[in-house]
């Protein structure tokens, strides 16, 4: 229940129901941006309800692009063709770090400079990621400390480069795309890793021509966007809350209707099915090149799992979660390669670590993962989101099967992804 910040979880005894995730962030944010920099009115459906959306959309209001909200929930963007307006201030990115990266891709091929800035959590953030290849494609870009927000852009005419970042990184990625389409020439990113595929996608859908073999993607600069009227699928990885909810519970029954099954994101289901989940998707259907289906899960075993290499960063934001829920596996969970993890909107490993404890549960915390042996038991605690929407709701989820009642200090941070988070959960469990 919740009273201010704090949210109370008592222990559940099943799970069951239907829930209606709301639509995609990653895919969200990017054809919220993408359509202020089309020609034409765009229209989505099932946007996502997500704070850290919402802070692309007022960024882009501040840019000269007008948006609203209708009665039916649908999000219509007025686009401006290829160039935004000078902000008369800052552009506040609130907690995210798509806004800030991505967004700072399209900046980098406007005529004027700009400010961009975020919260506390934000603005510890690495950006040398995208500070470097926006550079090296001509903008001028300073951060603090060298790589750390705000940022200040410098924009202008850029130039295509063959870019081969160190992380492999979506947002990184998309930035380096969108910048691309301000360049002269083509340009080229080649990943160390396979990340998601939603930049690529949405520039297509939008009608800009892009190449991919393996882990490339090319796009050609001095394209146009046209608006496009499209379905937001729900995103699996706040869907991920309520499976790993059902895997804690043999008899469980749950269906999310309509959520992304692109295939640079599903490994989660994969994994959850490999741990005993039971798993069957129905109504497969592909919009704008984004694969949706409906889930039907329900439990059975919960085993074990050992995650790393190309899996970590393929589970990554489903991690907090899946290490939350890994004391009640059969065999434990062991996560390695997920450095990355540290510089997320907390450093998730030592938050994992930390909470987990406070429950009573035994967890080895690593350089770049965690190992958390199962079978075990945990009590209620007073725990602590550190200000990050994944863990408030990954400890939500481990509340469910703990001795006693569990508060979360500091849960409103799940409005970051999850406005309704706590409430569906309820909902469904009893
Ligand atoms: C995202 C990519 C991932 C992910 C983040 C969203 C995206 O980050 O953790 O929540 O929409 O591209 P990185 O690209 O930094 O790995």
């Amino acid at each position: 229940m919740p009273s201010g910040s704090t949210v109370t979880v008592r222990p559940a005894r099943g799970v069951r129901g239907v829930v209606r995730i709301p639509g995609d962030k990653s895919i969200s944010h990017r054809y919220a941006m993408m359509a202020a920099i089309a020609d034409g009115t765009s229209r989505f459906h099932n946007f996502s309800a997500a704070r850290d959306c919402f802070s692309t959309l007022g960024c882009l209001r501040s840019l000269g692009c007008e948006w609203k909200r209708s009665e039916d929930g649908v999000i219509e963007v007025e686009g401006r063709g290829r160039g935004l307006g000078a902000p008369a201030q800052a552009l506040d990115c609130g907690n995210s770090g798509s806004t800030m990266r991505m967004l700072s891709g399209i900046l980098a091929g406007q005529h004027f400079a700009s400010e961009m800035i975020g919260d506390e959590s934000l603005s510890r953030r690495p950006m040398a990621r995208i500070m470097t290849p926006l550079s090296q494609m001509g903008a001028r870009i300073e951060g603090r400390d060298g790589g750390r927000p705000p940022l200040k852009i410098h924009g202008g005419s850029l130039k295509a480069i063959h870019y081969k970042p160190e992380v492999g990184s979506a947002q990184v990625k998309s930035c380096v795309l969108f910048a691309g389409l301000f360049a002269d020439g083509e340009t080229i990113v080649e990943e160390p890793i396979r990340t998601r595929d939603h930049g690529e996608l949405a520039l297509r859908a939008f009608g800009v021509e892009v190449a991919r073999s393996g882990n490339i993607a090319r796009i050609r600069g001095g394209q146009k966007l046209n608006a496009i009227e499209a379905h937001v699928p729900g995103d699996l990885s706040s869907a991920a809350f309520f499976l790993c909810s059902a895997a804690l519970f043999p008899d469980s029954q749950l269906t999310l209707p309509a959520i992304l099954m692109n295939p640079t994101r599903a490994r989660l289901l994969d994994i959850l099915i490999l741990m005993g989940l039971k798993i069957s998707v129905a109504q497969l259907e592909e919009h704008h090149g984004e694969l949706i289906g409906a889930i039907e899960a329900r439990g059975g075993m919960w085993k074990g799992a050992v995650i790393s290499g190309a899996d970590t960063a393929a589970l990554i934001d489903e991690i907090p979660v899946l290490a939350a829920t890994a004391p009640y596996t059969e065999n434990g969970i062991e996560i390695s390669d997920a450095k990355e993890l540290r510089v997320k909107e907390s450093d998730r490993i030592a938050a994992v670590a930390t909470n987990l404890r406070k429950m009573g549960a035994e967890v080895e915390e690593c350089p770049d993962g965690l190992r958390i042996p199962g079978r075990q038991r945990l009590h209620g605690a007073e725990l602590d989101s550190f200000g990050d929407h994944r863990i408030a709701m990954a400890f939500a989820v481990a509340a469910l099967r703990a001795e006693g009642e569990t508060s979360i200090h500091g849960a409103d941070a799940a409005g970051v992804s999850y406005p309704a988070f706590f409430e569906e959960l309820e909902a469904i469990t009893n």
